[in-house]
């Protein structure tokens, strides 16, 4: 996956030269399924890309031709419609312009990508994200980069159908290289928490069980937070989001609210108070205190918010028994890809046995892939 690719394409199909954009997926060390409950994420930007060879037309009509898809398409600023076809999430991201008054005109966009689909490493995210970006650079429209995200987040949801928070669109447009971000999803604000990584690694594998996000499974989980923030509210008028709850409030409402709802809610107040807990792990560089973090993390996903799957929960258990530092599934949830944190002298034992007991087990390979923290969505020159 390379600009040569792209740019080739790009000049033998339109004949000119294109501007190349980066646009990159994004990991999640702590804080799960709490950006749409107003709570703290800490993701970041890894080295896994959409790359764009982009170019205006004059005309109104878009032209995308996916490379690693083979797939071509075009649509005019007033066909925009949702679905779920991957030009839906880019009519989506145009339809953000449009709606904000900005004057684009049609495009010509090649591009390809390396972020697994559907692996929790947030690859629609990416794409719209680099789009809006891109977008905004050629058509000079000097939308802000949080209004970027806003965009990408609406196209999710308008055109997608998946009422996602705001984490994977903010990690992709504003990471920083070897830092995690402390991203507030109520005020949507951040600071830059640096990654000190002293011999430890953080290694993906990918469990190869496709989720989709558009599933209702994940909309249901956001209602049944809103439904236990309206169960709280009748006794404390000032709660608006999981934020405002701490579990003595919520143990307080318990008798009024379904044990389902009720163990969701425990699950994002708990994670909460983790994230907080994670923050301290990296400004004392205590990574024994963070993977044990990490673990909870994992077994609250499983067994308190289920959105886990028994190949994550397997690869989990298997680097607890294997002393790997921690371990946890990211993202949405329904499979996708496990993060660990681990020293880099157990990373080619630990890989190859994974390797050999998951394929006994589950008659299929995991993917790894070892992750560096990146900037997020830049102009790019083709290096
Ligand atoms: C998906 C969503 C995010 C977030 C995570 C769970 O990646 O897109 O907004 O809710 O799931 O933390």
């Amino acid at each position: 996956m390379t600009f040569a690719a792209v740019t080739e394409l790009f000049t033998s199909r339109f004949a000119e030269n294109p501007t190349l954009f980066r646009a990159p997926g994004r990991i999640n060390l702590m804080g799960e399924h709490t950006d749409y409950n107003g709570g703290f994420v800490m993701p970041s930007a890894i080295d896994k890309y959409f790359l764009f060879a982009m170019a205006p037309n004059g005309t109104n009509q878009f032209h995308f031709t996916a490379l690693d898809l083979n797939e071509s398409i075009s649509f005019s600023s007033d066909q925009l419609k949702p679905g779920h076809h991957w030009s839906n999430y880019l009519m989506g991201v145009v339809d953000g312009f449009i709606r904000r008054e900005k004057k684009i005109y049609g495009a010509n966009v090649v591009f390809t990508s390396n972020i697994p689909a559907n692996a929790g490493l947030s690859s629609s995210a990416a794409l719209c994200s680099g789009l809006g970006f891109a977008l905004n650079d050629i058509f000079e429209c000097g939308l802000a980069t949080l209004d970027l995200a806003l965009i990408a987040q609406e196209s999710e949801h308008r055109f997608a159908g998946a009422k996602v928070g705001i984490m994977d669109m903010y990690a992709s447009l504003f990471s920083k290289e070897g830092s995690i971000m402390l991203l507030d999803c109520q005020s949507n604000t951040h600071r830059y928490l640096p990654f000190k990584n002293d011999g430890l690694e953080l290694l993906l594998i990918d469990t190869k069980v496709k989720h989709t996000l558009a599933s209702s499974a994940y909309n249901n989980r956001r209602q049944a937070c809103e439904k236990g923030v309206e169960i709280i509210r009748q006794k404390h008028q000032h709660v608006r989001s999981l934020r405002d709850v701490s579990v003595s409030m919520l143990k307080d409402s318990k008798v009024k609210i379904e044990e389902e709802v009720f163990q969701r809610c425990l699950y994002v107040v708990q994670e909460m108070q983790r994230t907080q807990q994670a923050v301290d792990c990296l400004r004392t560089n205590d990574s024994i205190s963070l993977g044990q973090l990490m673990y909870q993390t994992h077994w609250g996903l499983s067994k308190m918010y289920e959105v886990s799957c028994d190949e994550s929960d397997w690869l989990v258990t298997f680097a607890q028994e294997n002393g790997i530092t921690g371990a946890r599934q990211i993202g949405g949830g329904f499979g996708g890809c496990v993060l660990c944190l681990l020293y880099n002298d157990l990373k080619k034992t630990f890989i190859e046995k994974v390797k050999s007991k998951y394929v006994a087990h589950f008659k299929k390979e995991p993917d790894f892939y070892s992750v560096k923290l990146t900037d997020g969505v830049s102009r790019a020159s083709g290096d």
